[in-house]
């Protein structure tokens, strides 16, 4: 089956298009379109939903074509099709408060061919509402234009499910059977949870963040040592430049390790921020040395609490994987404080991490995990057609 994937949920609007066969150990990535939005929020330190709606509204249609002529899914017709007016009253309802997309999709959609694809999953939250109603709109209009099914994807699933893809050749990715119990920590710009999964779809989320998420603290932190969005990359590189200096901790800047005895999987990142913020109150001249350092406490601080209440999970639940996901998981230092952890006190537990350009949002890990609904879960399908597309709505905090 072939399954085109559109994710909007936060500042990336993406596009992928994955061909598989039920059951199979492989699937092949025929696209995987990424438009970040990086630079147009950086002057405003974060993330800004009502303009990550607009560029989303503005990128979708471009990266769609892109998404199609890379999966040489795209063939133009002799003639522009000529909307019935029925279809065309329809996309106007659903494009309502997205006018220039409308627009945009009138004067390209008409002028291709359908592509043979199965099924269009889209992200349908967890998210900022107005990025992730662009996604979902589009890919109601879309099902109403070509008549292919949707499958509601869970953003979160997403993150968690793409630590079981290996990009093996060029467009050859090879899917890793999860081993339940599955232990997933989950960390991202939004979220911060360990969630326990006993079977195929089957979650529980055991802990969660009672105040910040931690790439939330990643890019707080970074903007308190005038540092630019995303934090959390920037504050990766000094932390490993300290360290490749071979520089150890003066003892001036040592942070809290929130919550890292409490009897819970729960975290708390803001209590780390603030005491970011009071230090460099305090410091008279922040230097670029002293920068690093605290970036490299910072980094400390925020792994070792995200190590230690990973690793309480796994005491409890005894997992046979553990799963790392979301944006903060292409950190390098966290990356190899797990493994090494792990392979020390849990070796049974297989851990995996996502490649990096997996770890930040994409639409290939949301093709994925509509790919794994399909085949196991056909009652998340819904038919083109259906009077359900009408009632599809966006949710910025679905649970998994
Ligand atoms: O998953 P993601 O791309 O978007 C959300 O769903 O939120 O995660 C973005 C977050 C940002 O907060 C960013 O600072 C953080 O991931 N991030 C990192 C690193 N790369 C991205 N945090 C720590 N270390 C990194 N190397
Ligand atoms: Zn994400």
């Amino acid at each position: 089956m072939k399954i085109l994937a559109i994710e909007t949920s936060c500042d990336e609007t993406a596009i992928s298009i994955i061909e598989a066969k039920r059951g199979g150990k492989t699937l092949t990535v025929l696209s995987n379109v990424v438009v970040s939005q990086i630079a147009v929020h950086k002057p405003y330190g974060g993330v800004f939903p009502m303009l990550a709606k607009r560029e989303h509204a503005k990128n979708l249609v471009p990266v769609l074509e892109t998404a199609l002529r890379e999966s040489e899914s795209f063939l133009l017709r002799s003639k522009k099709l000529e909307l019935p007016p029925a279809v065309e009253k329809e996309l106007r309802s659903i494009f309502e408060r997205e006018p220039e997309l409308f627009e945009a999709f009138q004067e390209f959609l008409p002028t291709i061919k359908t592509p043979k694809i199965d099924a269009i999953a889209f992200t349908r939250g967890p998210g900022l509402p107005p990025a992730l109603w662009v996604g979902v709109n589009f890919a109601r209009a879309l099902s109403t234009f070509w008549k292919i099914p949707l499958i509601p994807v869970n953003h979160m699933e997403g993150h968690m499910l793409s630590s079981l893809l290996k990009r093996s050749g060029n467009q050859k990715t090879e899917i890793t059977e999860p081993a339940f119990p599955v232990v997933a920590l989950l960390i991202s710009g939004g979220h911060t949870e360990i969630v326990l999964s006993t079977g195929l779809f089957k979650y529980k989320n055991i802990g969660s963040t009672r105040d910040d998420a931690v790439g939330e603290a990643f890019d707080k932190a970074a903007r308190i040592l005038g540092l630019p969005y995303p934090g959390g990359p920037e504050i990766s590189a000094r932390a490993e430049r300290f360290r490749k200096q071979g520089k150890h901790s003066s003892g001036l800047y040592t942070l809290p390790r929130p919550m890292i005895r409490s009897n819970d999987f729960d975290f708390s990142f803001s209590g780390i921020k603030t005491a970011v913020l009071y230090m460099v109150q305090k410091i008279p001249d922040l230097t670029e040395e002293i920068r690093d350092e605290i970036c490299y406490e910072f980094e400390e601080a925020v792994t070792e609490t995200l190590l230690s209440k990973t690793m309480r999970a796994a005491e409890k639940y005894v997992p046979r994987m553990v799963l790392l996901g979301g944006g903060v998981a292409s950190n390098s230092h966290i990356q190899k404080a797990f493994k090494d952890a792990f392979l020390k006190n849990f070796p049974d537990a297989e851990v995996r991490i996502p490649e990096n350009e997996l770890s930040t949002d994409n639409a290939l890990m949301i093709a994925f995990a509509g790919y794994m609904r399909c085949a196991h879960d056909e009652k998340s399908i819904i038919p083109a057609g259906s009077k359900k597309i009408k009632d599809i709505k966006a949710d910025g905090n679905w649970g998994l």
